[in-house]
């Protein structure tokens, strides 16, 4: 008796071990590639990261009594799930955990408006630059000439979204250290139309839609800083441990250069412009 229960327990053992090998051995050959873009051909999906409160880039929107996200990044992205044969999954966060997701692997990518700065790029990689813009100040109307240059921020209470190269630019550049960072940007809106701040840096694209969205705000006639600073590129992942960028960033440059080339990046932030209205 003993021993055919020493028996048994051995050779279910030796079953679970061989299924395990089996299974493991199966799972290099088909899935385990080192490859990223590989990785996510074989999974069909494309997991992107964004932070759906900056339009026209992206924001939620009802369509077919469907809510979904939609504006200029959405068009970019979902040209570059195509071209890989893939679709979109999103996860929609704050725009300061996206960097964190990525490096943990709950997203493949980030598309949110985001500027390959110095200090990204030491982290994550990025394509190539899909759009460029400058930043501008966002004001109370009738407060569109008060801004003359960028310094005189520092006499103002300023507004900017966390984690963004607007927040480092007046903080680090300017040395504004009691500047208001919320972290979203209709949040900013609300603080300047209470009165509670007297100007929001942000991108010009961003600013011409929620001058249109809300009451008696304004664009000031200044740029803020350099006049291409708020440009967009997508984050991906280092390489490393085993997993290799190279022909995903590619990849996404391929799609990149194809829609510039052909007129539809500007026809997709027009587009995106229209539906944010
Ligand atoms: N371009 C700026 C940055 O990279 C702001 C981007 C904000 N994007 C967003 N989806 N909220 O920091």
């Amino acid at each position: 008796m003993k021993l055919k229960k020493l028996l048994a327990t051995g050779l279910a053992a030796i079953m679970v071990m061989g299924l395990v090998g089996c299974s493991s051995s199966k799972g290099s050959e088909s899935t385990e590639s080192t490859d990223k873009l590989q990785q996510i051909k074989d999974a069909g999906v494309l997991k992107v990261g964004t932070s759906a409160e900056y339009s026209p880039y992206e924001f939620h929107k009802v369509v077919d009594g469907e809510d979904k996200i939609v504006g200029f990044d959405d068009f970019v992205v979902q040209e570059i799930a195509k071209d890989m044969g893939v679709k979109v999954e999103y996860e929609d966060m704050d725009f300061d955990g996206l960097l964190g997701a990525l490096q943990a692997d709950k997203v493949d990518i980030v598309l949110a408006g985001m500027t390959p700065d110095e200090k990204r790029r030491k982290s994550v990689d990025f394509s190539e630059i899909y759009y460029t813009n400058s930043n501008v100040c966002i004001v109370a109307k009738g407060k569109e000439d008060t801004i003359k240059k960028s310094e005189d921020l520092k006499d103002l209470k300023v507004g900017v979204q966390k984690g963004t190269t607007q927040a480092d630019y007046v903080t680090n550049t300017l040395g504004i250290t009691n500047a208001t960072q919320l972290k979203k940007i209709p949040d900013l809106m609300l603080e300047l139309q209470n009165g509670k701040i007297d100007v929001i840096v942000t991108g010009k694209a961003v600013a011409e839609i929620n001058v249109q969205k809300y009451d008696n705000i304004a664009i000031g006639n200044t740029t803020v800083g350099d006049e291409v600073a708020e440009t967009a590129a997508a984050a991906i992942k280092k390489s490393g441990k085993g997993v290799d960028n190279t022909s995903f960033i590619k990849s996404v440059n391929d799609t990149i250069k194809r829609l510039q080339d052909s007129g539809d990046m500007d026809k997709y932030m027009q587009e995106a412009l229209k539906l944010a209205e």
